[in-house]
């Protein structure tokens, strides 16, 4: 009898087989078991965008030698609080853990660390350092920059990336705040779900060639222009603007990496020239400051979560509840349920590189 059950890969799976992807393309161990840790946390909490989906552009870059799989990072200048790092091409998961961590010690030494690399590649969700920096009980933030697809507010090419921030601050008993976020209105992957289901754009979503907002997918998605967090200068887009420039200052400018619309064009099929991107670490401890801050995050989160609902069947939620939400789902049902057409992407890799392809539940 044919099943219509939906066909589940179980997390380790997911990773099993990200894993033989990335070594059959030479990466070495320690560096696809980092790599894959960072795109099925991704799928596991529900940002589909930044996991699986992603892993054939890393392939494809890693076999025409735009990435260097195997490069280790190395710190250029230091002091007791920073580091600038030069990422030397390697993978963003590489890149990024290497930097937290350095700033995790700092932090623990000093009280705050601030690590900036340039010379790194695509770090996938900017989230994932701030909770390493969470999990050692320190404030996490990170910030990456992209390749250009936002328009700043007025005009009609894209000059900023969707330049992602992330803050993590912990609270007790495992309990969290984490903000991660894109600083356009949607990430490019939304706008591809819209195309691919026929459906009208939102405004506030995405650009025409010339400059003005549109609601057709089809249109949005080969113009390549998204707006800024907030939509147009009406709906306060400037201020999306305003934040992703931060990201790119901080991130792009400061470390020395490309910035703005110094950063390559990135396709499925890789590219042809080094990514150089720019990224910023930070960890701070917060006992530098009042005492008891994980108790005060608790109340914190209690007052915003407690506050009562336009609609009693939606409770308010903090930053990190929805993904924390969706790992309870996955766990419960056993394993991630991909979309059809991730799947035949993957049974084409496995074929291509010749690796066991990917088993279900
Ligand atoms: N590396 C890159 O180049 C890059 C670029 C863009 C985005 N990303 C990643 O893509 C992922 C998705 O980004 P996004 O901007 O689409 O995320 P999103 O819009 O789904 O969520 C943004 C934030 O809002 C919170 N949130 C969602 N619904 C909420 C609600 N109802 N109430 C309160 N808070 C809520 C989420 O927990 C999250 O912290 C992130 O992990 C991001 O880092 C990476």
């Amino acid at each position: 009898m044919a099943s219509s059950a939906p066909k589940l890969v179980a997390v380790a799976e997911s990773r099993r087989f990200m894993i033989d992807c990335f070594k059959a393309v030479k990466v070495p161990q320690a560096h696809a078991e980092a790599q894959a840790d960072l795109l099925v946390a991704a799928d596991h909490r529900g940002h589909f965008s930044h996991g699986m989906n992603r892993l054939e552009m890393y392939i494809n870059d890693l076999a025409i030698n735009s990435t260097d799989g195997g490069a280790e990072p190395k710190v250029l200048k230091e002091t007791p609080a920073t580091a600038w790092v030069d990422g030397l091409n390697g993978l963003g998961a590489v890149v990024g853990n290497y930097c937290m961590d350095l700033a995790i010690k700092k932090a623990k030494t000093v009280g705050v660390g601030w690590v900036c690399a340039k010379g790194s590649n695509h770090y996938g969700m900017a989230g994932w350092y701030a909770i390493r920096a969470m999990e050692q009980g320190l404030v996490g933030m990170s910030m990456t920059n992209t390749s250009p697809l936002m328009a700043p507010t007025r005009a009609k090419e894209a000059a900023l990336g969707t330049n992602p921030l992330s803050l993590g601050a912990p609270a007790t008993n495992g309990d969290k705040f984490l903000l991660d976020m894109a600083t356009t209105a949607v990430a490019v992957g939304k706008i591809e779900i819209q195309r691919r289901k026929g459906a009208a754009l939102p405004d506030g979503w995405a650009q025409d060639p010339n400059g003005n907002i549109t609601n057709d997918a089809e249109l949005g998605f080969s113009t390549g222009c998204l707006m800024p967090l907030g939509g147009s200068e009406l709906t306060s887009g400037y201020k999306g603007f305003g934040l992703g420039a931060m990201v790119d200052i901080l991130s792009g400018v400061m470390s020395g990496a490309h910035y703005s619309t110094q950063v390559r064009k990135w396709t499925h099929a890789g590219a042809d020239s080094a990514a150089d991107l720019g990224q910023v670490f930070i960890a701070v401890d917060p006992n530098c400051f009042a005492p008891n801050f994980e108790e005060r995050m608790t109340d914190f989160n209690a007052r915003l979560r407690g506050v009562e609902p336009t609609d009693p069947s939606k409770p308010v939620l903090l930053a990190g509840d929805k993904e924390s939400q969706n790992m309870a789902s996955v766990d419960a049902a056993g394993g991630i349920q991909y979309l059809e057409n991730q799947l035949k992407t993957c049974a084409s890799l496995a074929e291509k590189l010749n690796i066991k392809p990917l088993a279900f539940n």
